[in-house]
């Protein structure tokens, strides 16, 4: 999510609002501790860098440091030929109302705000919306995207790459590019009236929507796919884990806690190895508001999840479950990891609660040597944290069904960034440690509704924005997407998070025991830490750091969700390079081992006001699916007269969010 002024004149980072009141860890003697000589006389990282063996390594392998950039060269050339395995030809850093892609590869549009979903799914008309029509076509702001072959399963024999179901997250209204005469920011939310709430309410959660590659190599919907689904923020679903029934989840329309209706704020997402959907709830807070945010018996927990009466959304002028004043325990049913089967357009979503309640960045997972699966979610607020949910027993390849409830079971834990670089896994268990009733845990499921407050008194680590987390399925590695913290101070500086007024964010690699070769142990209590990138321009921004041969246009800024392809090479989008960088966001790739290490290229921009999300690629690397969410989100910019018209420029559409694909022309892998 881009730029919000929730402030009337302060611009802030919407996941900014920043609620961890006591980010402690500050740079201290652990800095001291923690550089090297050789860090030391460069400066690296601004200050506060890796330790001597992760020195040494990092400084073998990658420009720790801004090295003067190569000289200027247009589009066409190949930066850093010879040491990166990437052979396209790289962008240059553009600002525009149209996307682009490198040299060799071709864009398509392949689904659309206000496309055709489900049956009966009238045209796109912006100015005759209504929330029954939306309720059947894709929603608003696209986000985390998954690709799920058909026929099922062919996932698993490396085929399955021109039919599948693509499930794609709707994370939140753009109000004001959404409806005409409504202004032109965010504040526009505040000015619908309740036609419009509710199709922004069916514009939420997600769509399931059965793809096809045609004869001619393009990608299309297949209208009347029998896995098409729209999922809104009124379809029903069951609440499980520790937390379900639990008083503080109790409403009036559900007395007993364990049906919900619907999903809010969804961002980014993951899948589990018995292919079923993971998608992650992010900003729930906005959907709240009333007096009781500052009056009532959860206020501080409100606070800790910065809940306020004002709210950001106006729905609960509208429905009385978003008034906290008539339902004050509604937010606490939102702020959760949703599972359902994508291959099942009938499957009753689930909240698994034992994953935890913050706002969940992403959900990926990696497979212990045990058959254990250990889930990665971030928490994107600055100073907030790194998680993992270990299950605890092992998948069950054979029996898809024996698989069904194993998120119900298991340990979540908290990431501390040792100064030592070592990552350690603290559990969130009521009892153990400061997790018990004389600190108001009654039980798991109060340690579960409160995550955030239980992560504080374990001593976690506060974090630059901890976005999308993701294993590189060749070496092991987990990649922690942090987007940015401006609000850091010198005093607040931790080795894992080095730069005060982190502008441009960073890239931390987990690397658990067995990583690089052997058997990755993600269950580990224990892991190390290095810095992979450090955003920024090189030479300009302090701290900067990168492969010595990033070109001038390869530089990224607010790093936020990653994918890899199968031969393991990093994927980095954007959100806020605009505001942060004075560059479009845009799609970033580097080799993460050998000579091209931390080596990032520009291979796709997005138009103008626009983040982009969701990278995926099918099983064979030929497909790239990407969502371009907010564009024309700037400022001044309104449905009226907004910044830019993609993908359709035509000047009776507004900018649409999209899903596309990006192939190579001629075919092959691409990159
Ligand atoms: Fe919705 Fe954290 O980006
Ligand atoms: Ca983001
Ligand atoms: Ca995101």
């Amino acid at each position: 999510m881009a730029a919000e002024d929730t402030s009337g004149g302060d611009p802030e980072e919407v996941e900014d609002i920043g609620s961890n009141p006591d980010p402690r860890r500050p740079i201290g003697a652990v800095i001291a501790q923690r550089l090297g000589r050789r860090a030391a006389l460069r400066g690296l990282l601004g200050g506060a860098g890796a330790a001597t063996g992760l020195a040494e390594r990092l400084l073998s392998s990658t420009a720790a440091v801004a090295q003067p950039a190569p000289a200027p060269h247009s589009s066409g050339n190949a930066p850093g030929a010879g040491i990166s395995t990437l052979r396209f030809p790289e962008l240059r850093h553009q600002s525009a109302e149209g996307d682009a892609v490198a040299e060799g590869h071709e864009i398509q549009t392949v689904l659309r705000w206000g496309d055709p979903v489900l049956p009966g799914a009238p045209a796109f008309d912006p100015l005759k919306q209504t929330a029954e029509a939306q309720a059947r076509q894709f929603g608003y702001n696209c986000d985390y995207l998954d690709f799920f072959p058909l026929p099922q399963g062919e996932r698993d024999r490396g085929r399955g790459s021109d039919h599948g179901v693509l499930v794609v997250n709707h994370e939140y209204a753009t109000t004001q590019l959404m409806f005409p005469g409504l202004g032109d920011d965010r504040r526009a939310r505040g000015r619908v009236d309740a036609a419009q709430a509710r199709i922004e309410m069916m514009a939420h959660g997600l769509s399931v929507v059965e793809v096809k590659r045609e004869d001619d190599g393009r990608w299309a919907p297949v209208r009347g796919g029998r896995f098409n689904r729209r999922i809104t923020a009124d379809t029903p679903m069951r609440v499980s884990g520790p937390a379900a029934g639990h008083p503080r989840l109790r409403t009036s329309a559900d007395p007993e806690g364990v049906r919900v209706l619907g999903t809010l704020n969804n961002c980014a997402g993951g899948n589990t190895p018995w292919g079923t959907v993971l998608t992650a709830e992010e900003n729930f807070n906005f959907y709240f508001l009333g007096e009781t945010a500052e009056t009532g018996a959860q206020r501080e927990a409100y606070k800790r999840y910065a809940i306020t009466k004002a709210g950001s959304y106006a729905w609960g002028r509208f429905e009385p479950r978003f008034d906290l004043d008539r339902e004050p325990n509604e937010p606490n049913r939102f702020g959760w990891v949703v599972e359902f089967d994508p291959y099942n357009p009938d499957s009753v979503p689930v909240k698994r609660t034992a994953l935890g309640r913050f706002k969940h960045e992403g959900c990926n997972h990696a497979v212990a040597p045990d058959g254990r699966v250990v889930f990665y979610s971030g928490d994107d607020e600055r100073f907030e944290y790194v998680y993992k949910f270990v299950t605890a027993r092992p998948w069950n390849p054979q029996d898809r069904a024996a698989n069904r409830d194993l998120l119900d079971d298991g340990t979540l834990f908290v990431a501390r960034f040792e100064a030592d670089g070592r990552v350690q896994w603290l559990p969130l268990v009521h009892g153990q440690g400061p997790l018990t009733a004389a600190n108001g845990f009654a039980g798991q499921g109060d340690v579960l509704v409160e995550t955030r407050r239980a992560a504080d008194l374990l001593g976690a680590t506060p974090m630059d924005r901890p976005e999308d987390i993701e294993v590189n399925p060749v070496s092991g590695r987990a990649y922690v997407m942090l987007t940015n913290n401006v609000r850091r101070t010198e005093a607040q500086v931790s080795p894992a998070n080095p730069r005060p007024r982190n502008v441009h964010g960073h890239v931390l690699e987990i690397v658990p025991p067995g990583a690089d070769g052997g058997a990755p142990d993600h269950a580990a209590a224990e892991a190390r830490w290095e810095v992979f990138i450090a955003g920024g321009k090189p030479g300009v921004d302090h701290g900067a750091q990168y492969h010595r041969a990033t070109s001038e246009f390869g530089w990224l800024s607010c790093p936020d969700n990653c994918a890899f392809d199968s031969r393991g090479r990093i994927w980095i989008a954007t959100d806020g390079a605009d505001d942060a960088a004075g560059v479009s966001d845009g799609l970033y790739a580097a080799d993460t081992a050998g000579r091209g290490r931390g080596l990032t290229r520009l291979f796709y921009q997005a138009p103008t006001g626009a983040e982009v999300a969701g990278p995926r690629f099918t099983p064979d690397d030929t497909t790239l699916f990407l969502s371009v969410q907010h564009p024309g989100e700037d400022d001044g910019s309104s449905f009226d007269r907004p910044s830019t018209r993609w993908p359709d420029f035509r000047p009776d559409l507004p900018p649409r969010p999209s899903v596309i694909a990006i192939t190579r022309r001629g075919g092959g892998p691409v990159g």
